[in-house]
């Protein structure tokens, strides 16, 4: 980053865990020890920077997984240290949301503070009061699995790739998505759960099944759509009446599961129904990526706000 300028995003995307359908811990650290020096390299090349030129080193502190995070954290601590520069931690969900505040060459409009963002990915389900930068309050959340796992384990019932989300919104483009009816549990507040989703649907197939073997195979891309229906119109159900409840203007998308064309046509619509402004990250900012984290180091980088050498992997780090 240079300021809040993007000058290269690097992603080693982890192809060993599509062979066991989901994020197996010790191959995911395994595979950052052997990617973090390359990338870092690829990213300076990149980026047109020599390592002397930089001024200030971001990490991921948490939440994640904490192989994975000790990789990052040891190395940027390494750097700190040897080319004696400030680090910074960066929480992961914190930097979903502030991935909207990077400057891009369009000219488009940032979201202002207060906004109210529904953040969304692989391990987290969040409504987020966001009054600046750092104060970040979570007003709504899933008590169990994601909003990304309930389509990653949705996808594996189907017998898609992980992970699945982009895959059930590829079939489901040219799916019915009134065709079928799953339930979603209506909790009291702005909670979500999304276990009941994905066993309704596997009980559903199950069913089905029992009459047509070549049940899956024949209406893959109507069960997509449906399923994918109901869990849009879930997730945006509690998030417009915290916009509501809130009479915050703007509001956003982010995290790995807003790159899904459903919610995002969807919370247009709803956004634009309660005369808000909507705003979505682009999708190399939806899915997990180092710009994040660069712009989240900015604002802290802005405020002084840095971490020490003994500062450790928070794999389960709370906003706020
Ligand atoms: O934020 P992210 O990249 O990683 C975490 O922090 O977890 O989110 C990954 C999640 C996965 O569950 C993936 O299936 C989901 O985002 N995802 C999608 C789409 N693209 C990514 N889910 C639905 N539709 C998509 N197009
Ligand atoms: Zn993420």
């Amino acid at each position: 980053m240079h300021g809040d300028i993007v000058l290269s995003n690097i992603i080693a995307t982890q192809k060993i865990h599509e062979k066991y359908g989901g994020v197996v811990p010790e191959l995911a650290s395994r595979a950052h020890q052997s990617n973090i020096a390359p990338v870092v390299g690829q990213a300076m090349h990149e980026a047109g920077i020599a390592r002397q030129d930089l001024e200030a080193i971001a990490f991921t502190q948490g939440p994640g997984l904490m192989g994975s995070l000790l990789v990052g954290a040891s190395f940027a601590k390494s750097m700190s240290l040897a080319l004696n520069i400030p680090l910074i931690a960066v929480h992961h969900m914190q930097a979903h949301v502030l991935a909207h505040f990077i400057s891009s060459s369009e000219k488009k409009t940032m979201p202002s503070f207060p906004l109210l963002c529904l953040t969304v990915s692989g391990g987290h389900t969040q409504i987020v009061l966001v009054k600046s930068p750092s104060d970040m309050k979570v007003i709504g959340e899933t008590i169990d699995d994601a909003a990304g796992e309930a389509f990653d384990k949705a996808a594996k019932v189907l017998g898609l790739k992980y992970p699945g989300g982009p895959l059930i919104d590829k079939n489901a483009q040219d799916g019915e998505p009134e065709k079928y009816h799953f339930t979603a549990p209506r909790l009291s507040g702005l909670q979500y759960s999304f276990s009941g989703l994905k066993t309704s649907l596997l009980y559903f197939l199950r069913a089905e099944i029992a009459k047509d073997k070549s049940f899956i195979e024949r209406e893959l891309n109507n069960i997509c759509a449906s399923y994918q229906r109901t869990l849009v119109d879930y997730l945006l159900l509690n998030f417009s009446r915290a916009a509501e409840q809130y009479d915050v203007k703007d509001l956003c998308l982010a995290g790995g599961v807003s790159a899904n064309s459903e919610l995002r046509r969807k919370f247009l619509l709803m956004s634009e129904k309660q005369g808000r402004n909507a705003f979505i990250p682009p999708f190399e900012y939806c899915t997990d990526n180092a710009a994040m984290i660069g712009i989240t180091g900015y604002f802290k980088y802005l405020e002084s706000d840095f971490a020490d050498l003994s500062s450790i992997p928070k794999p389960a780090w709370k906003i706020g």
